[in-house]
Formats: C-alpha cells, sequence, structure tokens
C-alpha cells in the first residue's frame, strides 16, 4: 500500500491525470474503470483541459465505470452524466471505448449482467488468472463504503459476479456496480480521497487492519496487490 500525499486536491487530480491516464495512454490500450460522486468531477475537468485533451491518446483509453445510480443519464446523480457533461464533451473518443451502465434500464439485473458481459469480453485471461480492468479509480464514502458496497452489505465483497445490484442504505436508490472480487481484479488499484471530513476514517482505515470487517473501502485496500492512495489528507 503506497500513500501518495499532495498539497491540495488540484495537486491529487493533476497527478492521476498525468500518472494513469496521460502516461497509461501511451502505453497501449488500457481498460479504467471509473468511479462516480463529487471526488473525481476535478479530475475529470483537468483531462478535459489543455495540455491532457489533446495529449492523451484517447483512442487507446477504454473507459468503464465502477458503479451507476439507477437513474436516466441527464439527473444529476447520474455517474455517466457526470463524465458526459465534464469529459466526453469535450475530448475525441471511439464511442466503442464508452463502456457505461445504462441505469435507467428498466431490467437492472439483465443490464447487470450485461455490464459483466462486456467487461469479461474485454478482460485478459489465462490459466492462472484473468485481468478484468488495468486500473481502478475508486472513491471511499464517508461511512466507509466503496463503489455501490455499503458497510450492511459486505457480502457484495465476496460474490462471484462481476456486477451486482445494492441499494443506497439511507436513500433506498438502486445501483449497479462492481463487487470486491471483480474490482479486485485491476492490475492497480488507486483510491482518490480528498477532504479533511475524511480524515479520521481515513486513519482509521490505515492503522486498524481489522476495520477491514466494517469498512468495504479498507477491505479492498487490504486485500489489493497493488495499491495506491492519492490524497490531500496529512495521514503521516
Ligand atoms: C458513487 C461512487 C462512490 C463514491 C464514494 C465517494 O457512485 O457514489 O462511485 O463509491 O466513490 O461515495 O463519493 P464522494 O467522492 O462524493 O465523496
Amino acid at each position: 500500500m503506497i500513500v501518495k500525499h499532495f498539497i491540495n486536491k488540484k495537486e491529487v487530480a493533476l497527478n492521476i491525470a498525468q500518472e494513469v491516464f496521460l502516461k497509461m495512454s501511451h502505453q497501449g490500450v488500457k481498460r479504467i474503470a471509473i468511479s462516480g460522486g463529487s471526488t473525481p468531477k476535478l479530475l475529470f475537468e483537468i483531462l478535459s483541459t489543455a495540455p491532457f485533451k489533446n495529449n492523451i491518446r484517447w483512442e487507446n483509453i477504454h473507459l468503464f465505470w465502477v458503479d451507476e445510480r439507477c437513474v436516466s443519464p441527464d439527473d444529476a446523480e447520474s455517474n455517466y452524466g457526470m463524465v458526459a457533461k465534464t469529459l466526453l464533451r469535450h475530448i475525441v473518443i471511439p464511442i466503442e471505448n464508452i463502456h457505461r451502465i445504462r441505469g435507467e434500464a428498466e431490467d437492472i439485473s439483465a443490464e447487470a449482467k450485461r455490464c459483466s458481459e462486456e467487461v469479461l469480453a474485454n478482460s485478459k485471461t489465462n490459466r492462472q488468472s484473468s485481468t478484468l480492468f488495468d486500473v481502478a479509480l475508486m472513491g471511499m464514502g464517508e461511512d466507509g463504503h466503496t463503489a455501490s458496497i455499503f458497510p450492511d452489505q459486505m457480502d457484495l465483497l465476496n460474490s462471484k459476479k462481476i456486477y451486482e445490484i445494492s441499494r443506497h442504505p439511507q436513500s433506498g436508490q438502486s445501483r449497479i456496480g462492481l463487487t470486491g472480487e471483480a474490482i479486485l481484479k485491476s492490475n492497480k488499484i488507486i483510491f482518490m480521497i480528498t477532504g479533511n471530513e475524511k480524515k479520521d476514517l481515513l486513519m482509521q482505515v490505515l492503522s486498524d487492519p481489522t476495520s477491514t470487517d466494517r469498512y468495504p473501502a479498507a477491505n479492498i485496500m487490504y486485500k489489493a496487490k497493488d495499491l495506491e492512495i492519492y490524497t490531500d489528507i496529512a495521514v503521516g
């Protein structure tokens, strides 16, 4: 586990733009699973402007979604909608590289299955292992959730499926999100965690390995083979 500390959230976003998107896009085709929520917005805005906009080889980037809220793409809650507005509208990227989850689907179980098949069709499998993503870009909620795996739904960490249905514990909103097992089939997992409101939780997770039993984010962090945390929180 490597913690990379930056002075503010803009530096966090700039460094992910540089290390993940710019650098990797020049190394061949890369499958990147992106999270929603508010934290990555700044990253997408940075990616949609110079120098990143024109220097990233977008034809090499395949975007997958870590999770989606079950709403239409023009709803303010839509994770795809947020990326469309802040990034996709401003860059030239082949449409077949955008592997969105249809949050508006009537049959969300069928949609979870369809998305799982799409991920598998792009996966790299050999006899020993299967890699679904080159990078999974994760967030951590203030309750310790990650993707759409909430602390009261720890069983989703161990599901054998790629995408499962879950529910937001307070609002009851349905979600389609990657399972823990699927997230872990990424070559690299990066958590982007900014803002002092997450300081206590991050300190707790980093100092207490038993936090894996309480917080889905901690569970993924401790199990990941290659994990980096990009943060503006001083944890030292
Ligand atoms: C979502 C997410 C989710 C997110 C965390 C952190 O759709 O809500 O993908 O897992 O990463 O909730 O969200 P914030 O960045 O808004 O704190």
